[in-house]
């Protein structure tokens, strides 16, 4: 096996499936994309309304040879031209990380390459130094996903640790739940946000919680609360809402709700670097809003390309670079976890 300091252009196969997406990438030193593979299995799970575990898992067995393969050709290499594998092992829907695991380890066993466990939302932080190469911890990082909604204190590449996080309900999710009950297909989040760009955000009041004890963690359950009562009272008064409306003041509080929050973290704490990571990253007014008070405080802001803030490979193969530098790197004994704190990686 070779050595962290034998490799010079080190090239990472990595695996993501844990979740709707099956995935596969090939990344140069943690920066450089050479292939990006994603294939989604959104359409299927629509008609449920969500993601159904058991079908996710049978799809990423029936994707992941190929989307594998095809990352290889993408990148014009065979299997004996990458330096390591790397794979999404936690946290995530448990059958669908083992169907990633389980292949990557038959694929380092077969072909005698180093096997890297990668955490999903370190994963989705290192999305970042492919849009930015130049960007480097110590930052602040915001993660919001399907599953989480975290503020992250990045003090070095595989260093984390958590400053807040929700109490309750994932910011992702809570966007999701308003979305479908609005009538906006799965996933409804990016639904809802273009229906918002519409809307009037004054609209229907909403409540902004905070925690008194807490001032750095999310509570969105009784947020998603006060929209869906909205809806559901207009419905028994034989009303419709203004879905337009409704998305553009549910978005707003949102995401006052997240950037009051990392700012206040940001300050107390000293850092005047922040990034954003994760599905919910794609916002269109946590973008503007955070760029402008950004703007106006003299943070500097990172943000993640459309592309890479859902899930995908590539950001697995960032993230794996730096981990395998830190000599994470895992044997045939690694097991899939549907919960991890991002701070054991
Ligand atoms: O990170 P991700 O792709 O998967 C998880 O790890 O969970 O995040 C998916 C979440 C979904 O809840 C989706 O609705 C949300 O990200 N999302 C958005 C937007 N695009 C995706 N939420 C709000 N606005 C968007 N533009
Ligand atoms: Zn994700």
């Amino acid at each position: 096996m070779q050595n962290n300091s034998d490799i010079k252009n080190m090239k990472i196969l990595a695996i993501e499936s844990s979740c709707d997406e099956t995935a596969a990438a090939v990344v140069e030193n943690g920066r450089t994309v050479l292939s990006n593979v994603v294939v989604s299995q959104i359409a299927e799970h629509r008609q449920y309304g969500g993601v159904v575990p058991e079908i996710a898992s049978r799809r990423h067995v029936e994707a992941i040879n190929s989307v594998v393969e095809q990352a290889l050709s993408d990148a014009g290499l065979a299997l004996s031209g990458v330096d390591a594998l790397a794979v999404t092992y936690a946290p995530g829907l448990i059958g669908a990380l083992l169907v990633g695991v389980n292949f990557a380890k038959g694929l380092s066993y077969a072909a005698g390459l180093p096997l890297i466990p990668v955490h999903h939302l370190r994963s989705h932080i290192a999305a970042n130094y492919i849009t930015t190469p130049q960007l480097e911890p110590p930052f602040l990082c915001l993660v919001v996903s399907g599953g989480h909604s975290h503020i992250v204190a990045v003090d070095g590449y595989t260093k984390m640790r958590i400053i807040g996080k929700t109490r309750d309900d994932a910011a992702g999710e809570v966007f999701d739940k308003v979305a479908r009950t609005i009538g906006m297909p799965y996933p409804g989040g990016v639904n809802l946000d273009k229906k918002a760009e519409l809307g009037n955000d004054a609209a229907y009041p909403m409540p902004h919680p905070r925690l008194a004890d807490a001032p750095y963690d999310f509570s969105f359950s009784g947020l998603k609360t006060a929209a869906l009562n909205i809806i559901h009272n207009a419905q028994q008064r034989g009303e419709e809402v203004n879905a337009e409306d409704l998305s553009a003041s549910y978005r707003r509080a949102v995401v006052s709700c997240l950037t009051e929050n990392v700012l206040k973290a940001a300050h107390d704490f000293g850092y005047r670097k922040l990034v954003i990571a994760g599905g919910v990253s794609a916002n269109s007014l946590l973008r503007r809003e955070l760029a402008r008070e950004c703007g106006e405080r003299g943070y500097e802001l990172y943000m993640p390309e459309l592309k890479y803030c859902g899930d995908n490979a590539a950001m697995v193969g960032a993230q794996a670079y730096y981990e395998y530098l830190s000599g994470n790197t895992a044997g045939l004994s690694l097991n899939a976890a549907a919960t991890r704190s991002i701070e054991l990686g």
